[in-house]
């Protein structure tokens, strides 16, 4: 059974860790992602973006493939289907669709917009019993064609919308989505602190995982981080091994057509990129 992210969130603030959300594009990312969990004991979000789940051929298609795979695949590590960076008509069709969270992304909204259109779902989520993410200061980067600023969130802000009964919150803290650029500044820790201090005890998202240093990404969950959004680098993981693959010319030999040959090696270089960031967040072990 799917379940909301708020359980395993407050345990990994209280823990010092954080669960890892890893976006998914189709069956293979979905089933490379749950038996990585499951062989490392550890909680794990997928995280759908509007994009992907049009991709997968909608919201429904996600939520019966994925509770196929936990009966199937005998997953009994928790896991939770997340809507990513959702609109507002995206969270109420993610609701309507059986999944157990959802993020409102409502950062490109007035303050005044986001906090009325994040209040409406809270009531309405919640109600459900599915979690709710909200966003404060845009996530810099490209997500699914929006581009965003990669502002410094407000924490005051932060607060004002933590305190609308969202169970997560989203903050940017010059993290963008995507590969880093060279002169990238890292990290705003001063900032992360003060949101820290002001959201207590509420569990906070660091989004664009891919590509932070390792000491960064501890030090942000020493800070309160509990959550990582991880996508480009798995997708990398995945093109680098599929290329190695045909560029080695195993396609043509036997049947290394076979897309389940040929699918093989980015499925499991996906599984080891999320192995090595379930190390890294430290939830391995804690379902
Ligand atoms: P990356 O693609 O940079 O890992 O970011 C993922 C993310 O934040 C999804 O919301």
């Amino acid at each position: 059974m799917l379940v909301s992210v708020t359980e395993m969130l407050k345990k990994a603030k209280e823990g010092k860790y954080a669960v890892g959300q890893f976006n998914i594009n189709n069956l293979e990312w979905t089933k490379a992602i749950l038996l990585t969990a499951q062989e490392c004991n550890s909680p794990v979000i997928l995280g759908v973006s509007e994009g992907a789940g049009k991709y997968m051929t909608g919201f429904k298609t996600v939520v019966n493939m994925v509770n196929g795979m936990l009966e199937g695949l005998k997953i009994t590590v928790p896991v939770a289907v997340h809507l990513d960076h959702g609109s507002y008509q995206g969270a109420l069709d993610a609701i309507d669709a059986g999944f157990s969270s959802i993020m409102f992304d409502g950062s490109h909204y007035p303050i005044d917009e986001n906090i009325e259109k994040t209040k409406e779902l809270v009531a309405l989520a919640n109600s459900k019993g599915i979690s709710v993410e909200a966003e404060v200061g845009s996530i810099g980067g490209e997500e699914d064609g929006v581009v965003g600023a990669g502002e410094v969130a407000d924490p005051a802000e932060c607060k004002m919308i933590a305190d609308l009964g969202v169970d997560i919150l989203a903050a940017g803290i010059g993290n963008i989505h995507g590969k880093y650029p060279e002169n990238w500044q890292g990290l705003n820790f001063e900032v992360l602190e003060e949101i820290s201090r002001a959201t207590h005890p509420m569990p906070l998202v660091l989004h664009g995982g891919t590509g932070i240093p390792e000491d960064m990404i501890k030090r942000a969950i020493s800070l309160g981080v509990s959550k990582i959004n991880v996508n480009t680098e798995c997708q990398l993981a995945f093109a680098a091994a599929t290329r190695k693959y045909v560029e080695a010319g195993k396609d043509l030999e036997g049947k290394g057509f076979d897309p389940r040959k040929l699918l093989a090696p980015g499925f499991e270089a996906i599984k080891a990129t999320v192995k090595e960031k379930m190390e890294l967040f430290g939830s391995v072990g804690k379902a």
